[in-house]
Order: structure tokens, then sequence, then C-alpha cells
């Protein structure tokens, strides 16, 4: 394990069994794993980013796929903040693309990961504000319980990142590594959940 190895969800043996809980603790996580790319240089900067692009596949699948669609009707307004919350995500998503097609010792590559940071945290604050707490309030502790053991069957099953040359399927072939990262993390998800 590196020096520069932060915690992360997980660490520490808590449960988890709160979706909010989890998805905060994984802000955290992200937050953190931007701080280790950014402490870093060469290889060691290249497997933090890697780390990132996989928790932040991760992370914004499962709330696609979890908590947006029972926010959209869990309260009132639930609707209008999920439509802001996924045009925050598409555009991080292909922020994220862009910028794992620059390799992280690029001089182009610092002021596109800033962007991100911002851009994520801004997302994430976006998210405990209007959405999570309302997500709290509005349901029960099962539920809250049932949508976080999705979320971490979905993070055990999701595949690290896929290596050029290893990817199956013409699906797979046609979309950029991080699309297709997301889109077999979607797969897990949804198998999580049993649909
Ligand atoms: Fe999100
Ligand atoms: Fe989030």
């Amino acid at each position: 394990m590196s020096e520069l190895h932060t915690p992360h969800a997980g660490d520490d043996m808590a449960k988890d069994d709160d979706v909010v809980a989890l998805l905060m603790r994984q802000h955290g996580d992200i937050r953190n794993l931007f701080d280790e790319v950014e402490a870093a240089k060469g290889e060691e900067r290249r497997d933090a980013f890697r780390r990132l692009v996989r928790l932040l596949a991760v992370h914004e699948t499962a709330e696609e796929e979890v908590v947006h669609p029972f926010a959209r009707k869990g309260f009132p307004g639930g609707e209008q903040v999920v439509k802001e919350r996924l045009a925050e995500e598409k555009a991080a998503k292909e922020t994220l693309s862009a910028l794992d097609e620059t390799d992280t010792d690029d001089p182009k590559f610092m002021p596109q990961l800033l962007k991100l940071r911002k851009d994520v945290q801004a997302h994430a604050r976006a998210e405990e504000r209007y959405e999570f707490t309302h997500i709290r309030r509005s349901t029960d502790a099962a539920n809250l319980a049932a949508m976080a053991k999705a979320i971490k069957a979905a993070e055990a099953m999701a595949p690290t990142r896929p290596h050029p040359g290893v990817e199956s399927g013409a699906k797979n072939m046609a979309l950029g590594p991080v699309a297709a990262l997301m889109d077999r993390t979607k797969d897990a998800v949804r198998k999580a959940m049993g649909k």
C-alpha cells in the first residue's frame, strides 16, 4: 500500500446500512481520491486516477439506477431535482471521458482534472442538499437499507477498468472505456437489484 493511500469506505468495516450515509461516504472518498491524484506523479498518479474513474463510474451509475428513480417520485419537486442532477452527471461523464483520453503526465491533464473536480463537488453538494436530505425524510430505515444493499452489491460486482483488447461484444467496443465501464456497472446494479 502506497503512502498516498487515503481511507476509503469499508476500511473501518462500517455497515453502511443507510443509502444516504453510504453515498455521502463515497462523496468523501471521491474527494480524497482527487487529492491523491493531484499529489501523485507518474505511475502512482495513473493508478490513483484509474481508481477515481472506477469509483466515479460506480457511484454515479448506482445513483442513476437506485436513488434518482426513488427521488423522482419520493418527494414533492423530486422530478425537477433529479432532472438537474442528471444534467450535471451527464456533463461530468463527458469531461471524465475526455480526461481519460489524456495521459496523466500530459500538461493538459491537471487543468482538466481541476475543472472536473470543481464540477463533481458542486454536483455532490447539490445532491446532499436537494436530494439526499429529502430521501431520508421520505422513506423508512428498511428502504434506506435495501437501497444501500443494492449499491454495495453493484460495487462488488462492478468491473475494474476495462483493458484495451479484453472487451467483448460490439456494443462495448463502440463505446469509449469510461462509457463501457459505466455500461457494465449498470448491468451489475440491475443484476444486484434483481432486474
Ligand atoms: Fe451523482
Ligand atoms: Fe453523488
